[in-house]
C-alpha cells in the first residue's frame, strides 16, 4: 500500500510554532516552485498522475487544505478514481456545506487538536480551540469518520489525560499522537519544543495506561524508535516511518519529497514515475540517512518491496 500525502497548498490560516512545513525553509532547493497551488486544473492533474502510478490512498494535506477553493472537487475526483481519501486539517474552516458535499467520498478527516484549550491555543498561536471542537462535532454529525492528531511537545504533555478522556467522551473514532519532527519551523527551536527523554517516557506511560481505560483507539505515529517501546515495556500501537517505502509527499506542482518535512526533491511526477523515484531514494533510506532528517534511528531498515 502506497500512501501519497498531497500538499494541495502551502498556504495556512494559522502559524503553529512547530509546523513541519518547509516552504519558508531556506534549505529548500527551489522554494519558489512550491508556492503555486490552489489551481484546480493543476491539482486535478497531480491526482491523475498519482492514480496512473497506482496510488490508491491519498491524504489531502498542506498547508491548510481547506484553503484550496476546489478541495471538494479534488475529493470527488480522487474518489471517482477509486482512491481512499483522508483530509488532514486544522479544523478551523470546516463548514456544513463542505461536509455535506464530501460525505460518503472520504474515508476520514483528521483534525489537529493540540491539547485542551490553553495548550492548543498557545501552540497554534490562535484562539480557535472552541471552534475546532465545534467543527469536530459537525464532522461527527455528517457521519464522517473523525480522528484527531496531537503533536507531542513540552507545552501539551501535561494535559494528555484530560485530553484523552475529553475526546473519548466526544466519541471520536481515534486519537493520533505524533512525536515532534525536526522539520520546518521546528528546526530552529527543536530543543525548546521537544520534551526531555524522561518527560517523553512519562507521557507514553500515561498513554499506555489510558489506552486500556478508553473506548477509542490511540495510535503513536512514526518518529520514535521501536526499541523505545520494547525496552520500556510500553504496550502502545505505534507506526514506523514509511518515507519512500510506503508513503511519500507530493507538492502542488508535482514535486516529490520523501515526506512532508523533507527538503529534498526526488523528481516530479510529471517527468518520472513514482517507482523510479522510490528507487532513487533507496540508498538514502536504507542507510537511515534521510536528507535533512534527524530522526535517523526512527527510519526502518526496510528495502523497497516494489
Ligand atoms: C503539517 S499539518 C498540515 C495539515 C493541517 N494544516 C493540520 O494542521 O492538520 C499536518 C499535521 O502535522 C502535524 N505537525 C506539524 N508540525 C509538526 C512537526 N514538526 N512534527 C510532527 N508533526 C507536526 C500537525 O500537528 C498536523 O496534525
Ligand atoms: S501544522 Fe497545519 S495548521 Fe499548523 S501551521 Fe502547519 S500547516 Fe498550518
Amino acid at each position: 500500500m502506497v500512501v501519497a500525502n498531497f500538499l494541495v497548498t502551502p498556504k495556512c490560516n494559522i502559524k503553529c510554532e512547530f509546523c513541519l512545513n518547509v516552504w519558508k525553509d531556506e534549505r529548500m532547493e527551489d522554494a519558489g516552485q512550491f508556492f503555486r497551488g490552489l489551481d484546480l486544473f493543476q491539482s486535478l492533474r497531480v491526482i491523475d498522475r498519482l492514480s496512473e502510478n497506482g496510488v490508491e490512498h491519498l491524504v489531502l494535506t498542506g498547508g491548510e487544505p481547506l484553503l484550496h477553493p476546489h478541495l471538494a472537487q479534488l475529493v470527488e475526483h480522487a474518489y471517482g478514481k477509486g482512491m481512499a481519501v483522508i483530509i488532514q486539517t486544522n479544523g478551523v474552516l470546516i463548514s456544513r456545506q463542505f461536509l455535506d458535499r464530501i460525505a460518503g467520498k472520504v474515508t476520514a478527516i483528521q483534525v489537529s487538536l493540540e491539547g485542551m484549550e490553553e495548550e492548543h491555543n498557545a501552540i497554534t498561536k490562535s484562539k480557535n480551540w472552541k471552534r475546532v471542537v465545534e467543527n469536530i462535532h459537525e464532522v461527527q454529525k455528517a457521519k464522517i469518520r473523525l480522528m484527531t492528531n496531537f503533536t507531542v511537545v513540552r507545552k501539551n504533555i501535561g494535559c494528555v489525560e484530560e485530553y484523552v478522556r475529553f475526546l473519548d467522551a466526544m466519541g471520536v473514532d481515534g486519537a493520533n499522537f505524533t512525536p515532534l519532527y525536526p522539520a520546518g519551523q521546528a528546526v530552529a527551536n527543536f530543543s525548546v519544543l521537544e520534551p526531555t527523554d524522561e518527560e517523553k517516557l512519562q507521557f507514553f506511560r500515561k498513554l499506555a495506561i489510558l489506552r486500556k481505560e478508553v473506548k477509542m483507539p490511540l495510535l503513536v505515529q512514526a518518529g520514535i524508535p521501536h526499541s523505545f517501546f520494547e525496552e520500556n515495556l510500553l504496550d502502545l500501537p505505534h507506526a514506523r516511518c514509511g518515507a519512500m517505502v510506503s508513503e511519500f509527499a507530493v507538492q502542488p506542482n508535482g514535486a516529490v519529497t520523501m515526506c512532508p518535512g523533507s527538503t529534498k526533491i526526488l523528481g516530479n511526477i510529471f517527468q518520472k514515475s513514482i517507482d523510479e523515484m522510490l528507487g532513487a531514494s533507496k540508498e538514502t533510506h536504507a542507510v537511515h540517512n534521510c536528507e535533512g532528517c534527524l530522526l535517523k534511528e526512527a527510519v526502518p531498515l526496510l528495502l523497497h518491496s516494489r
